[in-house]
């Protein structure tokens, strides 16, 4: 795991998973580095359907506050990069975010897979039936498909809960020539388990990160820093022998 650089020609296709590290020089709190999200609340208090059934105020009130919070962030350069890198790579840009913040799309991304969902989106807990959530929900919310009140949630997985998209995510990875991971500890299954798919697959895979994550020893390569700055170098690298 030496520092090398991918023969582009080679690299039809890039997948990319995200995760909170990409957001935090925006601002957006990640989860487990010092001071992150987990170390001030219990995610059995606010990230679990059991918490949702017993404390449907406290947990609304968590992801009314993070919901918020979105109105006072805006999109970093590594955003803007991956945006970039979608709208002029030649072979297909997958990407994949365990984020549920919109900066990816805020920064130009057009066809972002949210595997955790979106803080944006709303659904019904009696019938499924699904509603932007441009603000607060609450238990006063009637839910616009069966009408029924109390039941609307973030469009949020929680743990337990099965992420989106698996199947397609898992095509995309399998035809990939390149596997990339920016910003995530490795702490989280199934994301966590997208770099040892992809080396078993023989596939490239790069980690670009603060600090080295958790799955770091399964990468052909990891470039350790703030996003900001690796991510822009990385696609300019990949755009390198494009027209401007
Ligand atoms: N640039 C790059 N990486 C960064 C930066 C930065 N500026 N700041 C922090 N990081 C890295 C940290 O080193 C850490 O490895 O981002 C990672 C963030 O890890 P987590 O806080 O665990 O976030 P994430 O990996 O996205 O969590 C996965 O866990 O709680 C659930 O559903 C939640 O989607 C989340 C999932």
């Amino acid at each position: 795991m030496g520092d090398q650089h991918f023969p582009k020609k080679t690299i039809s296709s890039i997948f990319i998973l995200t995760g909170a590290g990409i957001s935090a020089e925006s601002g957006v709190q990640t989860f487990r580095d010092k001071d992150g999200v987990w170390s001030k609340v219990r995610i059995e208090d606010v990230a679990t359907p059991e918490a949702f059934a017993r404390d449907p105020v406290r947990v609304h009130e968590f992801y009314n506050t993070r919901r918020a919070g979105l109105r006072t962030v805006e999109p970093n350069p590594a955003h803007f990069a991956l945006a970039r890198l979608e709208e002029r790579y030649p072979g297909q840009v997958t990407l994949v975010t365990q984020n549920v913040d919109n900066l990816h799309e805020r920064a130009g991304c057009r066809n972002v897979i949210h595997m955790h969902g979106e803080l944006a989106k709303a659904f019904c807990a009696h019938c499924g039936g699904k509603a932007e959530a441009a603000g607060d929900l609450s238990q006063a919310l009637v839910c616009t498909s069966c009408n029924a009140p109390g039941g609307m949630r973030p469009d949020v997985v929680w743990f337990g809960e099965i992420p989106y998209h698996l199947d397609t995510i898992y095509e995309r990875l399998m035809e990939a020539g390149l596997f990339v991971s920016i910003g995530t500890s490795g702490a989280v299954y199934p994301a966590a388990g997208f770099v040892a798919e992809a080396r078993a697959a023989g596939i490239r895979t790069l980690e670009l990160n603060l600090e080295p994550s958790e799955g770091t020893v399964l990468f052909d390569e990891a470039r350790h820093g703030p996003a900001s700055v690796l991510v822009p170098a990385f696609v300019k690298d990949m755009l390198a022998d494009r027209p401007a």
